[in-house]
Formats: structure tokens, sequence, C-alpha cells
């Protein structure tokens, strides 16, 4: 099928050249004005200025008129937690009446009350939540998305979520990643006995995982209380062994490490980097690695935003991404994750913009498919209400812009 978009006021992040953008290149958004966009079967074929259109390809195409409206890329989420089995509402009040993380955890709060709801329910119920999620995420825009495990924590656990995660890959029109985090906390069975889980996630899980192709990638949370860096090196090691490449949570908590083993790993990503400071971001910006900011997760948990300014100045690739998740980022808008990158971590909106698309795409090793508006590319678009200016996108937080979006060339339903 052919579609041709006309009229459009900008076409936003039009590229020739994908390539991943750090320092002053983060903020250069390349747009046409008063432009047209060629689809043919769900991908790019075609775009420009409109009078380079000739009267005989105006006439007869499946047509769309875009006055007004600008059309950008689909936001590509590189990192989120999108399966699980109950929101934590409960703790969120609890903290709001002044209970400490700890107080929280000694009530069985955190990612173990996760995972024991999630232990508790079917992989139907939980298709059906997520599925749910899903189309609420791609209606504000996002065309892409990473979604890890990490809510099993024991092997039958781990599996049923990254089966989850691949029957939504099967029966989404997103394009979606897989990531396993069974390394996201010990659980208490294994509270001493870290060898154990660790011997668990590799003898066990692993196997498993790669016999069934159920994961592109594996994650780790590398943190103080959590898994140590040398931990971390041991389990991605194992991964990287069954085809698996490294995506990292570090430095969320503390100075942790993790920024230097997801270096050392050549890591995919190094996500979250609340905490950094003049020698990891040095470390960062010479590696081949991206920083993923994760600001809604800062935001909601009342922690110092990500450092943003600091790592793009130092020429650091960074990603945007929602953390999708019920205990510290209960949100997979990635329109707000735009407005809180500009307005809290003094983003541009050029650079949030490019941080958000074909970042995250590389963020996801999508960046040949998606990510911008590039021949070849599949047509995942964002085409917003009739605006004056991008900027209005993160200046107008909270509203949404968003008119239609399109995915593989067709428009989704609301
Ligand atoms: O990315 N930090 C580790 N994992 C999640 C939160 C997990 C949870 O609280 O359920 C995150 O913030
Ligand atoms: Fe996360």
């Amino acid at each position: 099928m052919t579609t041709l978009i006309v009229n459009i006021k900008q076409l936003c992040g039009v590229r020739k050249e994908t390539k991943l953008l750090r320092g002053k290149e983060l903020a250069e958004l390349p747009c046409i004005e008063n432009a047209f966009l060629l689809i043919e079967n769900g991908i790019i074929a075609a775009f420009g200025k409109m009078d380079k259109l000739s009267k005989s390809e105006l006439c007869c195409k499946n047509k769309i008129d875009a006055a007004q409206q600008f059309i950008l890329p689909a936001w590509c989420d590189s990192h989120t937690h999108l399966v699980f089995a109950a929101n934590r509402d409960d703790e969120f009040v609890d903290k709001i009446k002044g209970l400490s993380y700890a107080e929280i955890a000694a009530k069985g709060g955190g990612i173990l009350n996760s995972a024991n709801k999630l232990n508790a329910t079917s992989e139907e119920q939980l298709f059906e939540l997520a599925w749910k999620r899903l189309e609420e995420v791609a209606q504000m825009g996002t065309g892409a998305i990473e979604i890890k495990s990490g809510y099993g924590l024991s092997v039958e656990g781990e599996l049923k979520m990254l089966r989850v995660i691949k029957k939504l890959k099967e029966k989404s029109n997103l394009t979606i990643k897989a990531t396993f985090l069974g390394a996201h906390t010990y659980p208490l069975a294994f509270k001493e006995n870290h060898q154990g889980y660790i011997d668990l996630i590799i003898n066990e899980m692993l196997t498993v995982i790669a016999k069934e192709k159920l994961a592109d990638y594996v994650d780790v949370f590398c943190e103080n209380g959590f898994f140590s860096p040398d931990e971390t090196e041991i389990i991605c090691n194992a991964a990287k062994k069954f085809g698996l490449k490294t995506k990292l949570h570090a430095n969320q908590l503390s100075l942790s490490g993790g920024v230097e083993i997801g270096v050392k790993l050549n890591a995919i990503s190094v996500d979250h980097l609340e905490k950094m400071d003049e020698k990891t971001i040095a470390l960062l910006s010479n590696s081949n690695t991206i920083g993923t900011l994760l600001p809604t997760a800062a935001f909601f948990l009342q922690m110092p935003f990500q450092p943003a300014r600091k790592l793009i100045d130092a020429g650091c690739a960074i990603a945007l991404a929602s953390d999708f998740n019920p205990g510290s980022s209960p949100s997979g808008n990635m329109n707000l994750v735009i407005a809180m990158s500009c307005i809290a971590m003094k983003m541009l909106p050029e650079e949030a913009i490019n941080a958000a698309t074909i970042n995250g795409a590389f963020a996801m090793e999508l960046e040949k498919e998606l990510g911008s508006i590039s021949v070849g590319k599949k047509a995942n678009l964002i085409f917003t209400k009739p605006i004056s200016n991008l900027s209005l996108l993160p200046y107008s937080f909270g509203n949404n812009l968003i008119d239609k979006v399109m995915l593989n060339g067709e428009f989704i339903s609301h």
C-alpha cells in the first residue's frame, strides 16, 4: 500500500545518515518545512519539500493532508519494566506519610513485593495487563520499546515474564526488545547465598533463555546492597557466551562502579546515572556506551536529576527513557520524560527529542530501522496537534499535543 502525506507544516528528524549523536550534534534536529512524506508498505519511501512533488504524484495516491501538523519519529523508549502484576500505590502512600525506603522494604515492599505478586499471577493475566500498558504508551507516541524481566527472581517467574515479552513481540505493532534482568535483587532465600543465586541465573535461567531465544540483552542492577561490580561482571560475561549484550542499571543510588563495569564490558548502555562524578563522566564520554537518563524515576523517588548538561557537554552519547515500572516510575509517558528533561535537566527541546528518538533507537540497536525520518526506515510517526513550534511539546507539559500516531504506516486506533 502507498500513502502520501502532504502539506506537513514541519517534518522533523529527517536524516540521510544514521549516527549516534553526542555533544553539540545532539542539538541538531533537521526539519523540512511544508513537506511531503511517501510511505510504501509501512516503510518511508521518499520525503521532501511540497514543491518537489509533481502534479501526477499528487493526484493518485492514498493521500493524507497534514496541514498545521508537525510530524516526527515516534519515541524509542529504551528502558522499561512494563510487565508487572500490580501497582505499588500502597507504598506510595506510605512514603507520603513519611516511611523510609528501609521501613517500606521491611513491610515487604519494593522489588520483592512486585516479585511476590508476579509469581502469583498467570502468564495470560500478565500478558493482558502488559498489552493494555503497551497500547497506552503507543497512544502517547511510543513506537519502539525495550522491556525487562526482573520481577520473577525465580526460574519460573523470570521465564514467565520473558515469554510474555516474546508474545508481546509477536502480536504487537510496536517494535520490542527483551532484556533479562534476573539480577534485579537477591530473592530472600538467597540473601546470604549470593553465589547460589548467581549459579541459578547462569545454569538454570540463561540456558533456557538462550535455547528459547527469550532475550536480546542482559541487565544487572549494579548497586550497593544489590549486585556488586564483580557479581555484575560474572553474570554479564556468562550471558555474553549465550549471545546477550549488556545494558546495566548503573549509578542510580551511589557511585556504585556500575559505569566503570559497563564501559569495561562494552555495554550498549548504562542507565539511570543519578550519581556521577567527573571521573565517571570522562570515562563514559570516551566510550561507545550510551548513557540512558531516566528523569521520571529521579522525580518520583525525589532524587537529584541526572546531570544531563554535564554529560552532553563532556561528549557522552545520551538517550532518554521512561523506566516505566511500579516502584520508581509508574508512567511510560515519554512526553513527560521530554518535558522533565528540558525543565529540570536543562536540555534543549531538540536535544531531548533526539535523545528520545535516534539515540534511543541506538540504545536498542534499532537505528537501522527506526529513530529518524529516513528512506528505508519504518513509518513510525507522531502527528502533532496544530502547533507553532516544536518547543511547545516540553513547554506544555502534562498536555497532550499528539493528534495521531502511525506505526508501520498505519494509524493506531484511539
Ligand atoms: O529502574 N533500580 C532498579 N529497578 C527499577 C525499580 C524497581 C522497583 O522499585 O520495582 C528502576 O528504578
Ligand atoms: Fe529500570
